[in-house]
């Protein structure tokens, strides 16, 4: 069993979701940012590789306090769970996910340091250990829904949406396309690292001219 999982990216109407520099990018236009933070504030977990930790250090969290709120009333806590997919444990001490707004969990591999996992752990957060060199993605997925976690938003960077999309643990794509191009050979795509044995086949769900860009919803088929 895994949760209903979804990626939400912002890319430039040629698929990069940064630049050379690999350094976060505004891509959203106001409108968008104020979607994603309705699709966090209806998470129940969101996910991010340590690539995403380490270049751009989010928060992760529903930054309208009115969402907030409506979370609370629900009875549920005031931010999803955040969740970074991280073999070594390489997420900074400082990071911005460890700031205490919301449960973080770490997961990690065997290749983990001991020393790093406690220091990890002395600041509240979770660690778990699927796999043995990267982590074990459907273990770790398995592991979230024993823990009740029913919706997981995916935000990214493109390493990891191309191993949970390869690994079939992917139900939805959305993507955010800005009105912008970016180039460059060596900048950050929706989907990175080696091609697909065989193109994904989506469904396409909706398409619309949204905010100061164009709005995708597909489904994996
Ligand atoms: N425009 C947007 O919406 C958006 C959103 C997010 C990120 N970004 C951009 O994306 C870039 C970062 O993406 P990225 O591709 O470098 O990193 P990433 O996908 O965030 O993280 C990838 C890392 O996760 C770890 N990992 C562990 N197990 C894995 C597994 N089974 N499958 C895949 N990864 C696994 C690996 O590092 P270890 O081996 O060390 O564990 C891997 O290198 C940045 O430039 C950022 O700005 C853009």
């Amino acid at each position: 069993m895994r949760p209903f999982v979804f990626i939400n990216i912002a890319a430039s109407l040629d698929g990069k979701i940064s630049d050379e520099s690999k350094k976060q990018l505004r891509i959203s236009c106001k409108r968008d940012l104020e979607r994603v933070d309705r699709l966090r504030a209806d998470s129940d977990a969101i996910m991010v590789g340590i690539g995403t930790i380490l270049a751009d250090n989010p928060s992760l969290t529903v930054k309208s306090p009115e969402l907030r709120e409506l979370r609370i009333k629900g009875g549920k806590v005031e931010n999803p769970m955040r969740i970074v997919v991280d073999s070594k444990c390489r997420t900074p001490l400082n990071a911005k996910v460890l700031d205490g707004k919301a449960k973080t969990i770490v997961a990690a591999s065997e290749k983990a340091n001991e020393k790093k996992i406690e220091e990890l752990k002395a600041k509240g957060v979770e660690v778990v250990i699927f796999g043995e060199e990267k982590v074990d993605l459907k273990g770790l997925m398995n592991y979230l829904h024993t823990i009740g976690i029913r919706r997981l938003m995916v935000e990214g960077g493109g390493t990891l949406i191309r191993s949970l999309i390869a690994e079939k643990l992917v139900d939805e794509i959305y993507i955010y396309y800005g009105n912008i191009l970016v180039g460059g050979k060596a900048s950050p795509t929706i989907v990175d690292g080696k091609s697909f044995d065989e193109p994904i086949k989506l469904k396409l769900i909706s398409l619309e001219k949204f905010g100061e860009g164009i709005l995708l919803k597909s489904k994996l088929v």
